[in-house]
């Protein structure tokens, strides 16, 4: 079983994708941990109702973003996690703890990387009239969503489309990748060749 923790800053609709296909046996993994920067997120509040353990550390109680970045390494290593999952986590980590976990964290990111990182992606990719849009999940490394690719799903982009009505799109999509990649990963499925992410075929 792999050892998981949760980042999450918001509602944290991907952390539930992941534990219900958890539940239902399709991820031969468990999710130690949850960790909120958010006191208010939602995803504190959905790992509450599913008896996971969960944690509000507030970066601004830390002087330094090392020192708060060192606690997360702590509570991490006391409960023995394999893999950092960033399900809407809205924190650069630095390279500080990037490097500690070096090919251990994984991210999902409302559009079609390499295409509008950053914020506010589905408003970018209404804004600059895209007809194809989506999620990517990708291997975090020390750039703002830059690493390695390890799965993506298009959708299409309506021309009525507000950004909001395209970020619901997108994110039914996301409930189906980040499970599915959190699975390759669990499986053992997944080697990393520089850049390229190759997935290994199912034994049988
Ligand atoms: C998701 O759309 C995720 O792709 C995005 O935040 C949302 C979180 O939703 N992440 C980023 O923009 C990261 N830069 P959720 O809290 O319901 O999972």
């Amino acid at each position: 079983m792999l050892k998981i923790a949760v980042f999450a800053s918001g509602r944290g609709s991907n952390f539930q994708s992941i534990i219900d296909n958890i539940k239902s046996g399709d991820i031969p993994a468990e999710i130690k941990l949850l960790i909120s920067d958010r006191q208010d997120a939602g995803a504190l509040k959905r790992a509450e109702h599913e008896g996971i353990e969960h944690l509000f550390i507030d970066p601004d109680h830390f002087e330094t973003k090392a020192d708060y970045e060192e606690e997360l390494i702590g509570l991490l290593e006391n409960d023995g996690v394999e893999l950092v999952v960033l399900a809407g986590y809205m924190r650069i980590l630095s390279p500080l703890f990037v490097k500690h976990f070096q090919n251990q964290i994984i991210n999902i990111h409302p559009s079609l990387l390499p295409a509008f990182k950053g914020l506010d992606s589905q408003k970018q990719a209404v804004d600059y009239g895209v007809k194809y849009s989506g999620c990517t999940v990708h291997f975090v490394d020390q750039g703002m969503d830059t690493g390695p690719i390890i799965k993506q799903a298009v959708v299409e982009v309506k021309a009525e489309d507000s950004a909001d009505d395209l970020a619901a799109r997108i994110l039914k999509e996301e409930h189906k990748i980040y499970p599915e990649a959190v699975k390759l990963i669990a499986e053992g499925r997944i080697k990393i060749e520089g850049r390229k992410v190759k997935i290994l075929k199912e034994e049988k």
